[in-house]
Formats: C-alpha cells, structure tokens, sequence
C-alpha cells in the first residue's frame, strides 16, 4: 500500500482550451507532460490534480491531438501534450504532431519543466528515446516518470526499473501510478520546485 499523497491538490484547476495549432501567448511558468500515446499522461494529470476529468482519458490510443492547457492555482500552466509513436495513426497526423510538439518545445518560452511518462513494463522504446535526445539537445530541463508500475510485480519491479533507466540513459526515474497514487507527491515536489520563484 502506499500513503496517501501529503500535499493538498490544487484549489483551483481552469481548462484554458484545446489547442491544435497556435497556443495562447504564455503567462506563466509552464509544465508539460510528454509521452507515447496511451502511456497515461492524461491520467497522470486527473491524478495529480485529484480531478476525475480535468483531463479525457481514453482506451484508444492518439486521441489528444492537440496541446491541452489547464490553469493552476494561478500559479502555473500545465500541459498536457499529444501522445507520440501510435502506429495507427496516418502519416499526415504523425507529421502534425512533431510539428505541433517539436515547434512547443522548441519556443514556449516560459516552459520549465517537462515530466516524461514512459511506460515501466515496457523498455526503452524508439520514440522515447528520440524524445529524450531533443530534450536534452535542447537544454531543456526534464525529468522521466516511469507510469504504470502498479502492473509490475513486486520482486521483479527493482530490476526492470534499473534496466529501463539505463536503457533510457537515466540516473534515475520516478516511479509512478495513477492507480495506486505512488509517485505523486513525488511529481508535485518537482513541479513546484521548477514553477516557483
Ligand atoms: P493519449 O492521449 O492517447 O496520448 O493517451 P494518454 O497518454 O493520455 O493515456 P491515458 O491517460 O488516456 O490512459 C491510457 C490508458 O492507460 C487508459 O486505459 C488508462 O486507464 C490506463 N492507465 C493510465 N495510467 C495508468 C496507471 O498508472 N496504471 C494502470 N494500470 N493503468 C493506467
Ligand atoms: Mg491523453
């Protein structure tokens, strides 16, 4: 079992709107969640901001086509980016999301922080990979989230989790569930270390 998460939610949580294209002028400081489709980023958000459907969830993979953005306690923005390396989506849309994402990451001024989820059953895969070399080519301040580690089995989750680290060429990851609630107070200690000051 793990203990309940210390650190209140937010009071106040405000959707600023789907965006498929151009993103509203930046305020304030900025936190995104990036990963595959259907590794549970939006889950990750609901979880994080103990809302039931701040964020949609959703069984069929590729379904946020477009940067969502919440308001947060009128603190930071959060941003829930379209899930990458879904084989079934058509090329057109494949080439709208890296341009979508690529052109976020690559110019939101105010980003501070962006929370990579990958999938802990899963090694290293191709796209996360790509993923993590942009970031730090970019300079850009990350850190990985290993979701879904309710699904590993207790004697086997230390090693799978140090192989996918090193496989991801990782010192660390912080694991994380949106069903068991591991991880989040976690998640919110880096979140508010980038967002404050
Ligand atoms: P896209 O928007 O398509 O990129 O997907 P996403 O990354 O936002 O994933 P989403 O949160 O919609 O979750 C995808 C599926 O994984 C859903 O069926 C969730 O219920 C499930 N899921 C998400 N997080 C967890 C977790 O921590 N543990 C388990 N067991 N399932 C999870
Ligand atoms: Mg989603």
């Amino acid at each position: 079992m793990c203990p309940r998460p210390a650190r209140q939610p937010p009071v106040s949580v405000e959707f600023l709107g789907s965006f498929p294209k151009r993103l509203p002028a930046p305020e304030l400081p900025e936190v995104a969640i990036a990963g595959r489709s259907n590794v549970g980023k939006s889950s990750a958000i609901n979880t994080l901001l103990v809302r039931k459907r701040a964020a949609r969830v959703s069984k069929t993979p590729g379904r946020t086509q477009a940067i969502n953005l919440f308001r947060i306690d009128h603190r930071f923005t959060l941003a829930d980016l379209p899930g990458y390396g879904f084989a079934r989506v058509p090329d057109a849309v494949q080439h709208q999301w890296k341009a979508l994402v690529e052109g976020y990451l690559g110019t939101r001024e105010t980003l501070r922080l962006v929370v990579c989820l990958v999938d802990a059953r899963h090694g290293p895969q191709k796209n996360d990979l790509a993923l993590l070399s942009g970031l730090r080519a970019a300079g850009l301040h990350y850190r990985v989230v290993a979701t879904k580690v309710d699904k590993l089995t207790r004697n086997k989750r230390k090693g799978t989790l140090t192989k996918l680290a090193r496989g991801l060429g990782e010192d660390k990851l912080v694991p994380f569930s949106s069903l068991s609630k591991e991880g989040v107070d976690r998640v919110w200690e880096l979140i508010d270390a980038a967002v404050k000051g």
